[in-house]
């Protein structure tokens, strides 16, 4: 392999290629993760839409199919954090990301432990604070980007982002191919991390009839909007999300409350634990509580398309790159292509 591809990233996490497959809630599970670092990439467990023992579950599905290492996407303010953490610590996973913004004390509680910490975020002077709390690495989200995303393109933020801090840098929003990795490379990041390419993959779980919806879908169809749970999110611009768009803020709390009832009842959940949680929610972010019960819901919204493959009342988060992306291939057959076209690229660069 090319010298350029065996950056800081691979080195500091012990991974073969300098490519991460995210941490996509309701997508991301043991099979796709466990795929990803197998072949010589490095997987993100989706555990923000997990409970614990799920993901006690997940990471021992993971362990069982490929012995190399991998991440897990936590959300800081999950009121079980700390048994979350101690399973991390007790079946060795070896990085966490984060689903928002990172707490310090949870960030200080991983590092303690010995995991790697990334967090993503999407602008410069949060990148400068992550270093300062002492993080390994971060993800630079440009607006591309799917699901929650910020205001500025990949072009802009990388190189910005890559010049304020020493830390290792991945580029995110936009990736899917080895002329990408390089041009990643060039604005000096040390990799790229992918969420939609590895969506539209084979051993992704997403429901058939919802992977061709990303396929037809061009670039001018994504949308970023704040109708979901109130914070920016890239979707696919499908009828439900004009609706939710076009609704006025009551509708769109008593369809919230409503989803929320019906979920209760489906998932038998105990009502003291939602409440629990959204009362942490509210207290760590601030939310006000028609904020805090559409951000409850929000992943409901995403398990109705992603997992039961019903798209007419789900929402579809993805990166805008699903415009150009034709193909469902296996998670090796991806990163075996982002290595050959990214060697060919260098070679072509260097005269050669
Ligand atoms: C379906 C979907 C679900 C996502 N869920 C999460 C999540 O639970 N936690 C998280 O940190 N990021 C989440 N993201 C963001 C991705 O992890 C990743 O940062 C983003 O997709 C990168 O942009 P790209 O799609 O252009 O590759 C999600 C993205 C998608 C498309």
């Amino acid at each position: 392999m090319h010298a350029a591809l065996r950056t800081r990233f691979c080195e500091v996490v012990g991974v073969e290629l300098p490519i991460v497959q995210t941490g996509m809630g309701w997508v991301s599970g043991a099979r796709l993760t466990a795929a990803t670092s197998a072949a010589g990439g490095f997987g993100i467990l989706a555990a923000a839409t997990m409970t614990r023992d799920q993901l006690a579950e997940s990471i021992d599905e993971v362990k069982a199919r490929t012995d190399r290492p991998f991440g897990v996407n936590v959300r800081g303010d999950q009121p079980d954090i700390d048994s979350r953490i101690a399973l991390m610590v007790e079946r060795n996973v070896r990085l966490a990301s984060f689903a928002g913004a990172p707490r310090r004390e949870v960030i200080d509680r991983l590092k303690t432990a010995g995991i790697f910490t990334m967090p993503t975020i999407g602008a410069r002077r949060h990148a400068e604070k992550m270093q300062q709390w002492g993080v390994d690495a971060v993800i630079a989200q440009g607006h591309e980007g799917g699901g929650h995303t910020g205001p500025i393109p990949t072009s802009i933020l990388l190189p910005q982002v890559c010049a304020a801090v020493d830390i290792p840098v991945l580029g995110a929003g936009g990736f899917r191919d080895g002329r990408g990795l390089v041009a990643a490379l060039a604005y000096g990041a040390a990799g790229i991390a992918m969420g939609t390419r590895f969506l539209l993959t084979a051993e992704s779980t997403v429901p058939e009839n919802v992977k061709q919806i990303y396929l037809a879908t061009d670039e001018r169809q994504t949308v970023v909007t704040t109708a979901i749970d109130g914070a920016p999110q890239r979707v696919i611009e499908t009828a439900m999300v004009r609706t939710l768009e076009r609704s006025t803020a009551l509708g769109r709390l008593v369809g919230a409350a409503k989803q929320a009832l019906a979920f209760q009842r489906a998932t038998g959940a105990r009502l003291a634990d939602l409440v629990r949680e959204a009362l942490a929610m509210k207290r760590s972010q601030e939310l006000s509580w028609a904020q805090v019960l559409m951000a409850a819901n929000a992943p409901m919204m995403t398990k109705a398309s992603m997992v039961d493959g019903r798209p007419e009342i789900g929402i579809l988060p993805t990166g805008q790159v699903a415009g150009v992306i034709g193909d469902l291939p296996a998670v090796a057959e991806v990163l075996r292509a982002i290595v050959a076209e990214a060697e060919e690229t260098l070679a072509r660069l260097e005269g050669r």
